[in-house]
Formats: structure tokens, C-alpha cells, sequence
């Protein structure tokens, strides 16, 4: 137990990132249930759709789990949240915009409050908003990227060294070494979304977890740099579409309707990879498996105290 199982009252320092519209209440409750942390990830969903999800998630487990608002992303940020006081939700995590206006209201109703940030700024700014947990993202991770392009390995150290909450580690960690590795630079834990995708409880298309244990240690790409929206996806047709579109010149409306949901479900749900996208993380390389969560997450924290173990005998 550290002070992020403490506080969050899960065994594990796991957490399984918000992935919006895609994930679905058998992940969330699987990761929850394994001892870590699941997370239903709002994205554009309508509060009513969000609501089916909690709902189901809440008959699944009775452990705690989170509801992930990307605050630029959702259409329904106010009524998403008021959700959180019906359902009693313990943990909420916000990304992609600025927390400060919703952290009061969501500790008065009891909520913890996890910030996904990309910079020791934003993560100073969360902090002194009353954030209890920063979720530091560096630049490996699927999904949408900051446009600082700062790595996991040079962003936790200065994001620990400046903040006196715990700091969660994100992008790029996929086994116990990586566990390992995060907690011996500051982290209380870690947040992963691509090894997730290639468990058994993951709701994706086959063809979608099949490219994660095909993926090399370069077989993910960065789409929307020229727009200033920065997406790191597997290297599918489709992505490679989109990179030809944005070296002829794309506005950011057509690239915002290319990358949307309705794109994503396409690629990552009905598994048509020329079709619409793919979400990866670098990590992707070095997956080969697809466990059940319970299996995955035993294993990862396994591994992680061998390594942690052995590492201590070399300075012994
Ligand atoms: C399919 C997919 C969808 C994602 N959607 C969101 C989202 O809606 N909100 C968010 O904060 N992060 C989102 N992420 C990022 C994850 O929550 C997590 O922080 C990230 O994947 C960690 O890096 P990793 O992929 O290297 O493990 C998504 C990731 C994936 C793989």
C-alpha cells in the first residue's frame, strides 16, 4: 500500500485510462475488480449513454472505479459530472483542459480528483486548483498527446520533484519493468491504455488487438501536427491517410471530423483499419499477449517486485 492505494482505496497502483466512447463497462469493472483502477471514459457520449455504462459498471463490481471527463472533448461536461453525485462515484479523473472550475463541486460531493497532465505547469496549476493525484502523460501514450511532445522518462522526476500530491505515471508502460521503473523515479503509480487494449475483457475488434501483438517498436505515428491536434495511432492505411492529407494542407475542422468518434469506432470496434483509426502507444512493441486483466495485472505486479528486488541487491 502506498499513498495512492491509500487514497484511492484499490490494491494495485494500476490504473486503466479513460478511453472515451470505446471502453465499456466489462473493462472497467475487470480492472477494478482485479484491485486496480478502472476508468469509463466519457468522450463524446451523451449523459445518458454515460449513464447505461455507470449503471452497468456499479452491478459489476462494488469496488471503486473513475469517470474520465477530456473537459475540450466532451459536449457535456456539467451534466457528465452531475453524475457523479447521483451514482456516488468515488474517483474522477479530468483530462485535456483546465480542472479548476469542477474540482470544487466534485470534492463537496465526496469525489477524488485525478488531473491528466503533460507539463510541470499544468501539474503545478492542478495541484494549487486541489487535485488530489496528477496523472503525468508523457509523449509514448495513445490517444490524444500534448503538443509539448515531452517524454514519460524526463517528465515524472520533474513532475514528483514539484508537486506534493501523488504523481501517476502514463504513456508508454506495459509490463512490471515499466511498473518497476516509474515507482523508482517518484511515481505511487501507473496509467496504461494500450496494454489494455489487448486483454480479454477489452471490448475492440480482434483485428484491433491482433495489430497491437503485430506492433513493433515503431509501428505507432503522430496525425495532426499540422493542425496543432496531436494523435498518436497505430500505422494503419487509414492513419497514413491522414498524414497524406495534412502534408497536401488540411483545415482543422476536416481533420477534427476525420479523427472523430464516429472514425474511431470504425477503426477500433468494426476492426477496419483503412476505414477509420486506431489508438496506439508506443508500448505497443512490446506486447505479445492477450491475458485476462486479472492475469495481466498479477503478472505486471509480480514482475515488478522481482525487478524492484533486483535492483536493491545491486546496491546492497
Ligand atoms: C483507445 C484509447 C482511447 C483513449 N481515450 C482517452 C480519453 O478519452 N481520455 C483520456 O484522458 N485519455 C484517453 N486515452 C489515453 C489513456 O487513458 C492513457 O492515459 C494512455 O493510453 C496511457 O498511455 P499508453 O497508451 O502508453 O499506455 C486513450 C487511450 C486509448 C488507447
Amino acid at each position: 500500500m502506498n499513498s495512492l492505494t491509500n487514497l484511492l482505496k484499490i490494491n494495485y497502483p494500476i490504473i486503466q485510462g479513460g478511453m472515451g466512447n470505446i471502453s465499456n463497462a466489462i473493462l472497467t469493472a475487470a480492472v477494478s475488480e482485479a484491485g486496480g483502477l478502472g476508468t469509463i471514459g466519457a468522450g463524446t457520449m451523451t449523459p445518458a449513454e454515460v449513464e447505461e455504462i455507470i449503471k452497468e459498471t456499479i452491478k459489476r463490481t462494488d469496488r471503486p472505479f473513475a469517470l474520465n471527463v477530456a473537459l475540450t472533448v466532451s459536449p457535456y461536461v456539467r451534466e457528465i459530472l452531475s453524475l457523479v453525485k447521483k451514482y456516488t462515484i468515488p474517483i474522477v479523473s479530468l483530462s485535456a483542459g483546465n480542472p479548476a472550475p469542477f474540482i470544487p463541486k466534485l470534492h463537496e460531493q465526496g469525489a477524488k480528483v485525478l488531473t491528466v497532465c503533460a507539463s510541470v505547469k499544468q501539474a503545478k496549476k492542478a495541484e494549487a486548483a486541489g487535485s488530489d493525484v496528477i496523472v503525468a502523460e508523457g509523449y509514448e501514450a495513445a490517444g490524444i498527446n500534448s503538443a509539448l511532445e515531452t517524454t514519460t522518462l524526463v517528465l515524472i522526476p520533474q513532475i514528483v520533484e514539484a508537486v506534493n500530491i501523488p504523481v501517476v505515471a502514463a504513456g508508454g508502460i506495459g509490463d512490471g519493468k515499466g511498473v518497476a521503473s516509474m515507482l523508482a523515479l517518484g511515481a505511487s503509480g501507473v496509467q496504461m491504455g494500450t496494454r489494455f487494449i489487448a486483454t480479454k475483457e477489452a471490448p475492440f475488434h480482434d483485428k484491433y488487438k491482433q495489430k497491437i501483438i503485430e506492433a513493433s517498436d515503431h509501428s505507432t505515428l503522430i496525425v495532426g501536427r499540422s493542425v496543432g491536434r496531436i494523435r498518436r495511432v497505430l500505422g494503419t492505411d487509414y492513419a497514413r491517410k491522414l498524414l497524406s492529407y495534412e502534408e497536401k494542407g488540411i483545415s482543422l475542422d476536416d481533420f477534427n471530423r476525420l479523427t472523430s468518434e464516429e472514425f474511431h469506432r470504425v477503426g477500433a470496434l468494426d476492426g477496419k483499419e483503412g476505414e477509420g483509426f486506431m489508438n496506439g502507444g508506443q508500448i505497443a512493441g512490446l506486447i505479445t499477449d492477450i491475458p485476462t486483466v486479472q492475469q495481466l495485472m498479477d503478472r505486471m505486479i509480480n514482475d515488478a517486485k522481482k525487478q524492484l528486488e533486483h535492483a536493491f541487491l545491486l546496491f546492497k
